[in-house]
């Protein structure tokens, strides 16, 4: 594989891979030393049509511990407000050298233009684009999954290191709130699923998307029956992405009062999991609309380390891309 654009375009065996080399890349990160060699010379750089606060330093992060040079790219103060394409854009980046390009947009389908119009011959790395997917951090959803799930037994593992080879077969998730808006959603449905993962997505009907009978996952409207039948291994809630409804002239309904009140996790709905559950987000949260203050900070939330195992799935990537061995994926 060139690119890495979709989830989708992952299989099992693929997924295992990165995230065993991202547990690599990770133990490496807890040594003295954390800057390895390997992409010595070559130049990464991080287009953002889009804000982003995790995904851009983590790639930043990510490149550099590598010893990649990076070129970081915003719209903003760019010669977009000019006018120029994403065509051109990329052309001038094409022609500053760049190895890879990390992209993140607000329109569905851009990385995938990005990589297959024709404009540039480096890797393209999907950073979100629009409602549509965000494989890497899919796979940094996975990758905290794998750690404190383990299918031998039933009372979760501690969140050490994940053994080689080790899948989520039989994990239970529930992902909650704004999947109409999420490439969070999308892109943890397709890849817990090639995991082995039962992956259920709990919403009001309004924020769910129509057209969903093909995606590989249950769906429930009610969040209390969901955590009392199903015993999740995992809760992870979306963010109720506010500026996407404006944008497209929509409200917000339900209310938020509404929407906190039936699909919010607070700690009443945390006790109510499985005590070996954990909480994740992806962020950025809106703390007191879909997670209390509490239930982000209680000890089973594994929010922040899902950020730092951003780092660690974004070096594998960037690695099984670039490095002078091959293309690996
Ligand atoms: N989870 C995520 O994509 O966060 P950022 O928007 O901060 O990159």
């Amino acid at each position: 594989m060139k690119h890495l654009l979709s989830a989708k375009d992952l299989s099992h065996d693929e997924v295992v891979m990165v995230l065993d080399t991202a547990e690599a890349m990770a133990a490496t990160q807890r040594q003295a030393v954390k800057k390895l060699p390997t992409l010595r010379g070559k130049t990464v750089v991080n287009l953002f049509f889009e804000d982003s606060t995790r995904t851009r330093l983590s790639f930043e992060a990510a490149a550099k511990r590598l010893s990649a040079d990076v070129i970081n790219f915003s719209a903003k103060g760019s010669s977009l407000s000019k006018g120029e394409s994403l065509k051109d854009t990329a052309q001038t980046l094409q022609a500053m050298g760049a190895d890879a390009v990390v992209v993140r947009h607000s329109a569905s389908g851009a990385a995938h233009l990005l990589a297959h119009a024709g404009w540039i011959d480096a890797p393209v790395l999907n950073a979100g684009d629009g409602t549509h997917q965000h494989p890497t951090q899919s796979l940094l959803d996975a990758m905290t999954l794998r750690r404190w799930y383990d299918p031998t037994s039933p009372g979760g593992a501690d969140g050490s290191p994940a053994p080689r080879g080790r899948d989520l077969a039989g994990a239970r998730v529930i992902i909650v709130g704004d999947v109409l808006h999420s490439r969070v959603a999308r892109s943890n449905v397709d890849m817990l699923a090639a995991l082995g993962a039962e992956v259920t997505l709990v919403a009001p009907p309004t924020l769910l998307p129509v057209g969903m009978e093909n995606w590989p996952c249950a769906v429930s409207y009610d969040l209390d029956a969901s955590i009392a039948e199903l015993r999740p291994d995992a809760v992870m809630m979306l963010r109720v992405q506010r500026e996407r409804m404006s944008a497209a002239g929509g409200g917000f309904f339900p209310s938020p009062a509404e929407y906190a009140r039936a699909y919010g996790l607070d700690l009443a709905r945390r006790r109510a999991m499985p005590d070996h559950a954990i909480v994740m987000h992806p962020g950025p949260m809106n703390r007191g609309l879909e997670i209390t203050a509490e239930a982000a900070d209680d000890p089973r939330s594994r929010i922040i380390e899902q950020v730092g195992n951003g780092v660690s799935v974004r070096m594998a990537a960037l690695y099984l891309l670039l490095a002078d061995e091959g293309n690996q994926l």
